[in-house]
Parts: C-alpha cells; structure tokens; sequence
C-alpha cells in the first residue's frame, strides 16, 4: 500500500489534483456556532458576527456529496472554556485579529502559509482556532510540527493551559517522550516525530491539519515535510479525505514555498499577521566588534541595569559555555542567588563494572550477511529521525574581569535575577524564564538563538546582541566537521532586535558597527545545503522516493551532497548496487535512483544515522547488541564528557581543573581498559562509561564526579530503551532487553564489536604514516584518510594516543587546532578487505600501480607494499576470488 501511494510522490510532474472537488465543498458548511459556554468579549462577538456573513455567502454553494462535507468540513463549533484573564491576553495577541481570515483561507485552500513577528500569537492561538472550528471533532486530530523539543513541549503547555484542558487533549510528543492520548485532539511534536509516522502511514490518516511551525527555520525535516506534504495532501484530497496543510513562519521570506513550482502548482495565499509591535530603537557599537564579544556584552548588560529604567534584558550569545559564564559574572557583579556544590565519591561501581573475566579460544567473526532484517511494517511509536535538534556548544571565550563602567546612576542595589537559556539545560530550568522575575528584581535572560524565534520571554524591553551565531560546518568532500562562530544574518539580527519591542517600545544594542550589519548575508541559509544527508536519503527510499533528486525541496541539497549519500548507502549495503551496464548516463543515472535493500529497511528503522544503523542490524552476533546499542547510543548523544579542555579564568580555578583533569583522565583509562578492551578506543571508554554510570544508577552525582554529562546519559538510557525496541520491532528472535547492570563484554565480543565498528564506519577509515616513510614534518603521527591530502591526527585525549594502531576507524573529524579524529577504535588490517570489499581494490602487490593510500598529489609515499588490497575512493568493488 505504502509503495503505491509514494510513487505517486515521487514522479515530481505528477498531476496536481483537481482540487475542485474540495473547493466546493469548503465554502459550504460553516462552522455553525451552536453555544460558547465562554465568556464573550467585544473582539470574539465581532469575530462570530463577520462568521456569520461569509455563513451566507457560502451558502450560495449546497452541491456536495454528505461524506465529502463531513470530512472535509467541520460544521461545529467546538466551544472552549476559557478562564477570563486568558481570554483577555489572548484577545490582546495581533493574530487573533486575523482568526476570521485564516479559518476562511483554510477552509478554501489545501495549503495556506501564515506569516508574523514572533510573539504575535501564531503557535498558540492557531491551533486553537481550529480547534474551536471543529477540525478535531471527528476522529480527526490537528498535528503541529516544531524544529525543537523545547518549544513543542513548552507550547502544549502554554495551550492546554489556555484552553483549560487536560494534557491529555492538548499533548505532545518528542524523540523520547510524550504525553498523547486516545483524547489527544491537539498534538504538537518535533518535524522529526512526524515524518517517522509518515514512514507508518504514508497518508498521515489520524490528522485532519498539519501545521508545519517556525518555517523559517529552516530545519531539515521541516524542509522535507513541506516537500512530502504538497503531495501528501493532494493524494488526501483526491480520495475525498482532505487534509489542511498550514505553515507558520517569523520572517517573510517564504518565496521558498509560496513560488516553487515544484511544491505547490498554484502558490498558496500567504496571511501576514502585523504584529502589535512597538517601535525598537537600534544603538550599534561605534567600533569595530572585538574578539571578546562576551565582555562586551557584559559591560553593556552592567550598563543598562545600572543605567536604564526598569525592564528585562535579553543577551544572545552563541553557546552554552559561554552564557554560563555570563551568568556567572553578572550574579556576582549584582548578587541575588547562590550557586550549589556537589561532592562525594563512586568510582566502586565503575570498578565493578571493570572487572571481568575473560576466556580467549578462537578468534570470532562477524558476518556481514547475519543481520537483523524483518519486514518493517509497524514500528516504535516514539522515534524521531537522526540527529538531535540542539544548537551546539563550543569552547569558551575568556572574559574581561573588571566592569569598568564610570557612568553609573540607577540605583544598583536593585539585584539581577539571571537566568541561562539553551537547548542542553534542563526543562524545568527553561520553564523559569516564561516566570515573572521575583518582586524588585530586574529579569535577565542570557540565551542562545533558541530565545530567537521558538520561544517569547514576556517582559524584555533591552536586548544585546552579539551578533553571532555558533554554526557546524561541514566538509561535503572530507566529511570534516567543525564548529565555527560566524556572523548571523540580518534576518536574524532583526528577530532578535524585535524581541525588545513586544510589550512597549524597546532597544536593541547591537555590539557590532552598522557597517558590519550591512555586510551580514540578508538570511541564514537552509540547514539542508550544509549537512550531509545520508540520514535523509535513506528515509526518503524507505517510503520509496527512489529518485530523490526529483523530491520537491524548498530548497534542494546540492547534488554532490545527493550523491556522495547514496553512495554511502550503497556501501553501506542499505541501497541496491546499480548494474554496471549500458552506456555511461545511465549507469549515472541509475546511480541515483538505487531501491531499497532490505537491510537498508531495517536500517530506516533505527532512529539513528545510517552508519550506527548499520552497526545495529549487525548487532545480534555473538550476543553483541546490547553492546552495540550502548555504544551508538553514547556516540548519537552529544557530548557525554565533561570538556577537559575548558579554559580557565584564574589561578585558583586552575590548579583545581588541573587536578580535577588528571583525575578524569585517569577514569577514562580505566574505563578504555586495556589489551583486547584498549583496541576498542574511545568507543570502550564510552561503553565503560555508560556500564559503570548505569552500575551506580546513573544519578547526578555519579556523573558530576566522573566528568559525565547528566543529561547526555540520561538521554543516553533513554535512547538504549528506544533502539532495544526498534531492533526487537525488526528482528523479535532477538529478544534484547536493557540490562541496567550491564556485565563488560568478553575479549570475544569487544573483537566483534571493533568488526561491527569497522562495518559501520568503513568510509571512516585511516591508515598510519610512519615517519620513515614520509619526508614532509607535517605528517609526524599523522594518519592518511582516502579523501584528504592533508595527515589527520588522533586527539590527545583519544585512549588510542599512545597505542597509534596501524588501520583506525573514527567517528568524525573534527577540525579545532589541527584536523583531529574523534571517536577512534583500532582495526586489523586482514578485516578491511574482509568486511569492507566495496572500497577494495584486489590485485597482487607487485601488479598494484600505487601501494595503498598513496596521495595522487605525491606528498605522501608509503613504500608499505604490506597489504594485498589497496582503499580507493569509489572505486568498484572487485570480486574475491
Ligand atoms: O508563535 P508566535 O511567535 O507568533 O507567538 P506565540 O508563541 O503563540 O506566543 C504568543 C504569546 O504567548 C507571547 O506573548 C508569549 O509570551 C506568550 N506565551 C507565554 O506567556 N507562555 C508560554 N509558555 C508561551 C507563550
Ligand atoms: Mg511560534
């Protein structure tokens, strides 16, 4: 079923359905009003009075057949209970102006795009106008979409509460939780949540509206839902089902959607909300901005308490590291709260975890063929696609020490309340800033670009402006990644001004020149042209878009990114290997078209990225996987380790992180183990680490004192729980449970996990070049990667520093200092041509033209005649004898 309803999605020329059928039955049945227990105000009489008008007019059109009109038009007016101060905020919110314009626009058209200014009302209020309109009455629910976990979950809050229901009408769900029940008639959910149920039901049969949120952000998923959407939502209409598609955006640009062709034939209407908002004065830095922009901003923040009349400040910086240190400086510069400390000891459990005994007999090995693949009809209800949705944490930058403000008038006993905002930091501590501050407090809120759009903090009347924005970038062709904190656009800059002017007239310091303002690009580009998009691609071929080059992206990914995918997803084993016949353009282009393999469904399964996914559904041997899933699930978390590397900011703090370093390093060690463990690298410290916190518990505590995210293993455990029912979805005869106190795997199966590792990350494989052979300095300890000229290096840190195997695999590359390997687990040099044919060349030494790695540049010289079998970039793979 599901293949015939996507082939319809994949021809990108395919008919637009006649979208007659359901014009017609739109204007017809009204939502009648019948009582409204609520209390009603002058606005929502004049809203229900304008209703009542188009009531008439629609009447001119009475030819539908009963089923159409049911489905496609609610004729009930839901009402809702609003507590009195609700009804008067909201009434207070620019969109609700608009209600009377948006419910007709979306009663005659499949798709309509809502643009406003943040705060003006859109993420709230819409879903309850359709609510009230009667799009949940039936069986029928409204789904809402948003880039973050924060914001979906906050916001089905904020609505419930709204709306006086229950959570479990108004509900939510995200990657790992959620609260939806058989009630639920409003649900809001991360893009990713919802293109995973489009993978179980293609025609999305539960929603009778999406509204896809915060389009301007850009996200992947949001960019593929649109895409998936505007074919989605004709096919609904066609069979007399129709579904509502709204998308909801800050900034205006939406030429993306509205004009292409390959979205939508006829451009949906565009609803701009003008948002009441007050006029913001823009004070720009007369000097060119320093290096140090986190002094500056605290200066300024100084400045403005000290000085300015009472209000909230709202500072943007670019990362977790750096507001934390902000925070810290400005409660000690006006005191109001004091930090709290943690101490004690439990290494006992990690110890425990350690010890192990271990048999050697003969050496196993794994077999490519033995993986876990079922038909995949019905999955895990909670999976969210790939990679997470935070924004990224970086490494800090030191601050001046001394406020050196002279100017000082407003009384500065008035103390600061600070709060920190940032996607990593525990929701009830992100509940905090929708609080208001406590009384003679003045509210300052020192946030990342998620208080940009997501999220409206009430009360800010001054924000300061960095300027900045911390951005992955990512090598198409190295697959280099590294973080960067670059200029955001003017778009953004903007939305950040806009959010001093919500409540009255507000200013904006922006600590850059105007000139530097000119020179920001006017948007911020879409995340789908700057990432890989492997995870995408083989979503996409699991609901059978073979040709995703013709999917209707709002903006589509470059085609060396498309193809550089697929091509991994062949390696992988994920995609059909195309014949090797017929002229060269088609070959070519059946490169791009590959179906499916079975494998590579099972892999779609898996909420993680393919490269891990491969790892999963080879799991299974020799009892591995509950080894498997811990060791993808910590390498998917981000950041499980405390950064050893943090900088300092004076002496006393230093001699404390030196010992405090020394001491988590020594941990780490432990946990990396030593012989067959060792080899294992960073990925048996990672496993070590989730062993022996699971051991203890996995309490804060534990965490706190072995250099451990808490959060990060928390999220782990969660993650263990989801992947352990995704593998037992696809393959039940497994039968894998999560054991809290996990025993250590046997020399046996580390052997088998470093295979399974090297199966996964194949195109992440690296050779050593020794000195001898080199006559450039610059490769001393270096590694040789089949796509770079350049050495890359295995990191200080890595438990495989010293050891410096022969063949590694790592996780990424990260480029800070230098180009360093993070994730690096040893490999034998008779598996690569074993397990990893599709990058082999086979021949005889002597026949090889160049012995293995040899840089076609000529920088480097291996005379290591040592190995049959040399790695090329995709090349054919050639059949062993
Ligand atoms: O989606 P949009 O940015 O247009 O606005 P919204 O998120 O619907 O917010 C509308 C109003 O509700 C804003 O003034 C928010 O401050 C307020 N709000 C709130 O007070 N508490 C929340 N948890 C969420 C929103
Ligand atoms: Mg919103």
């Amino acid at each position: 079923q599901k293949a015939d309803e996507s082939s319809d999605v994949d021809a990108s020329s395919d008919d637009e359905d006649e979208d007659d059928e359901v014009n017609k039955t739109t204007e017809d049945s009204e939502p009648k009003e019948t009582t409204s227990s609520c209390q009603e105000t002058e606005a929502k009489q004049k809203v229900t009075e304008e209703k009542k008008k188009s009531d008439q007019d629609g009447q001119r059109e009475k030819k539908i057949s009963e089923q159409n009109k049911e489905l496609s038009q609610p004729a009930i007016f839901i009402p809702v209970d609003r507590l009195p101060e609700i009804q008067e905020a909201r009434l207070k919110l620019p969109v609700l102006a608009e209600e009377q314009v948006i419910m007709e626009a979306v009663r005659e058209n499949p798709c309509v795009v809502i643009c406003g200014e943040t705060g003006s009302g859109k993420t709230t209020q819409v879903p309850q106008f359709l609510y009230e309109a009667g799009y949940a009455s039936g069986s029928g629910i409204i789904g809402i979409t948003e880039p973050r976990r924060v914001a979906a979950v906050s916001m089905s809050h904020r609505v419930a509460k709204e709306m006086n229901l229950s959570t479990r009408v108004v509900s939510y769900q995200i990657r790992y939780e959620g609260n939806v029940t058989d009630e639920t008639k409003i649900k809001f959910m991360t893009d990713g949540v919802l293109l995973k149920e489009i993978q179980k039901d293609f025609l999305l049969q539960r929603y009778t509206v999406i509204i896809i949120d915060e389009a301007h952000e850009r996200s992947v998923y949001t960019d593929i839902l649109i895409g998936l959407l505007s074919r989605i939502v004709p096919l609904r209409n066609k069979r007399g089902m129709p579904l509502r598609l709204l998308v909801m955006s800050a900034t205006l640009r939406v030429e993306d959607f509205t004009e292409n062709l390959k979205l939508f034939r006829t451009p949906p209407p565009v609803i701009k909300v003008d948002a009441r908002q007050f006029p913001v004065t823009i004070h720009f830095n007369k000097r060119t901005p320093l290096e140090d922009y986190t002094g500056e901003a605290f200066h300024k923040t100084c400045k403005i308490h000290r000085m300015l009349p009472p209000g909230g400040i709202l500072v943007f910086l670019t990362g977790q590291v750096e507001v934390n240190t902000l925070c810290r400086k400005l409660r000690k510069a006006f005191p109001f709260r004091k930090g709290n400390t943690n101490t004690a000891d439990t290494s006992e459990a990690m110890r425990k975890f350690k010890k192990a005994k271990q048999k050697k007999t003969s050496l196993p090995r794994i077999d490519l063929d033995n993986y876990s693949a079922l038909p995949v009809d019905e999955g895990d209800e909670d999976r969210e696609a790939g990679i997470g949705d935070e924004e990224d944490e970086g490494s800090d930058l030191d601050i001046g020490d001394d406020p050196a403000d002279t100017e000082e008038k407003a009384d500065p006993s008035i103390p600061l309340y600070v709060l920190p905002l940032y996607s990593l930091l525990a929701p009830e501590q992100q509940a905090k800033v929708f609080r208001p501050p406590p009384p003679g407090t003045r509210l300052c809120v020192v946030a990342t670009n998620v208080a940009e759009t997501s999220l409206t903090i009430p009360g800010i009347k001054y924000v300061v402006d960095c300027g900045r924005v911390k951005k992955r970038f990512y090598d198409r062709v190295t697959g280099v990644s590294s973080f960067k904190v670059t200029w955001t656009s003017q778009a953004s800059a903007n939305q950040r001004a806009g959010r001093a002017g919500r409540t009255e007239p507000g200013h904006c310091y922006r600590l850059y020149s105007s000139a530097v303002f000119g020179d920001f690009s006017l948007f911020s580009e879409a995340e789908i042209t700057c990432r890989p998009v492997e995870d995408l691609v083989l979503q996409m071929k699991d609901l059978n878009i073979d040709k995703v080059v013709n999917f209707p992206f709002p903006t589509p990914p470059s085609a060396e990114a498309l193809v550089a995918a697929e091509q991994l997803l062949i390696s992988l084993g994920a995609l059909k290997e195309p014949p090797r016949t017929g002229s060269v353009k088609e070959m070519e282009r059946a490169r791009l078209s590959c179906p499916i393999t079975p494998l590579g469904r099972a892999m779609a399964s898996f909420p993680v990225a393919p490269r891990y996914a491969k790892m999963l559904a080879l799991g299974k041997q020799q009892d591995c996987l509950p080894y498997v899933i811990a060791v993808v699930a910590a390498m998917t978390v981000r950041e499980i380790f405390e950064d050893l590397d943090r900088p300092t900011h004076n002496e006393d703090e230093s001699s404390k992180l030196t010992q405090r370093r020394a001491r988590l390093t020594q941990m780490r060690r432990l946990w990396a183990g030593q012989g067959a463990s060792l080899l294992l690298g960073d990925l048996m410290v990672m496993l070590g680490a989730v062993g022996a916190c699971e051991f203890a518990g996995c309490t804060p505590k534990f965490c706190e004192e072995n250099g451990l995210r808490y959060k990060a293993m928390v999220e782990i455990r969660k993650l263990r729980g989801q992947l352990t029912n995704a593998v037992n979805t696809v393959c039940p005869e497994v039968g894998v449970f999560v054991d809290p106190k996990m025993t250590p795997p046997t020399e046996h199966q580390v052997i088998c996990l470093r295979q399974i590792v090297l199966a996964g990350l194949g195109d992440h494989l690296a050779r050593r070049v020794h000195a001898e052979d080199v006559l450039d300095p610059k490769w001393k300890n270096g590694y040789k990667t089949p796509l770079m000229d350049d050495p890359v290096f295995i990191h200080p840190t890595s438990a495989l520093f010293k050891k410096m195997p022969e063949f590694i695999v790592y996780q990424e590359i990260m480029e800070t200092t230098k180009m360093y390997m993070r994730g690096v687990s040893a490999v034998e040099a008779e598996w690569v041509p074993q397990l990893l044919p599709q990058y082999c060349h086979f021949g005889s030494p002597l026949e090889s033209p160049s012995p293995w790695f040899c840089s076609s540049t000529g920088t480097v010289k291996c005379h290591r005649p040592s190995t049959f079998f040399r790695v090329g970039w995709q090349l054919p793979a050639v059949e062993m004898e």
